[in-house]
């Protein structure tokens, strides 16, 4: 018998599809202010690739910085799942479950803990990817406004100069880039291994388990 759970709540999924499709927009057009691929010749004479790349790039920057936000908010004030503490490991529950998600995830088990939340592994990812946005946020809000007495402060204080800046800038784009790919090999291993409805709860809010395996 399978029972029926909610696992994410509204503004949880629209924070997750704001967020995976911002990120599409910002690693495109960042690729090209880093690499601009189109032909020079085109560039400022009939057409202005850079301009509009930059201005995409700066959208979909701020719609960044929005639902990095909502997911601040959800980690102290979402639903259970949603908050931080769920699946931080910072009490014992977490850091043994942690370690039993790598047994599992290296063949060593096939037992695992059911949860309505994130498993402890892919929770501790998941905030360190919030944390990788501060980062991205604050050497972005630096390269854009460079005269800012206030960025300059923080550009500053954490990146040393604008070069170095810009270059964790690029080289966070690659934890992006290689984020999404782990994230989705190891949702599509978790719904063929274990169909709870993993990937289908992203959109729908819902999970399945068997009558009362769930924490
Ligand atoms: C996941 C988030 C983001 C990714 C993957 C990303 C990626 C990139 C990349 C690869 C570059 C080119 C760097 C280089 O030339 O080496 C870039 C430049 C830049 N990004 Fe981002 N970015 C992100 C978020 C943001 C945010 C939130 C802002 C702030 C609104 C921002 C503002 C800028 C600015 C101002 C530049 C420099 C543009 C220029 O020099 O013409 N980025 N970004
Ligand atoms: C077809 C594409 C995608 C699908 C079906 C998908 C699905 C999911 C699912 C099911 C979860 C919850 C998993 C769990 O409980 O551990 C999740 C969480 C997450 N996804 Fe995706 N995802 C997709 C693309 C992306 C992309 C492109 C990114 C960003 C690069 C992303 C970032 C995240 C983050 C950060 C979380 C954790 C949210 C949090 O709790 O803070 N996703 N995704």
């Amino acid at each position: 018998m399978y029972e029926k759970k909610l696992a994410w709540g509204v503004l949880f999924r629209l924070f997750h599809w704001a967020f995976a499709i911002s990120i599409v927009f910002l690693v495109v057009t960042g690729f090209y202010i880093h690499f601009p691929w189109s032909n020079s010749v085109i560039e400022g004479s009939y057409s202005f690739p850079m301009a509009e790349m930059r201005y995409i790039h700066f959208v979909a920057g701020f719609v960044f910085i929005g639902v990095i936000f909502i997911r601040l908010y959800l980690w102290f004030l979402g639903n259970r799942q949603e908050k931080l503490w769920d699946c931080a490991p910072i009490n014992s529950s977490n850091i043994k479950n942690l370690f039993s998600t790598i047994a599992y995830y290296l063949y060593f088990t096939d037992r695992h803990e059911p949860r309505i939340g994130h498993n402890a592994l892919a929770g501790s990812i998941y905030i360190f990817t919030i944390v990788v946005g501060f980062f991205q946020i604050l050497s972005g809000l630096w390269l854009l406004y460079p005269e800012s007495a206030f960025w300059q402060g923080w550009g500053i204080a954490i990146f040393g100069s604008q070069a170095q800046a810009r270059f964790v800038h690029f080289i966070f784009m690659w934890y992006y880039i290689i984020f999404a790919f782990i994230h989705l090999y190891i949702l599509i291993w978790n719904d063929i291994k274990d169909p709870e409805g993993l990937i289908s709860s992203v959109f729908t809010g819902w999970k399945f388990f068997h009558k009362d395996t769930t924490r």
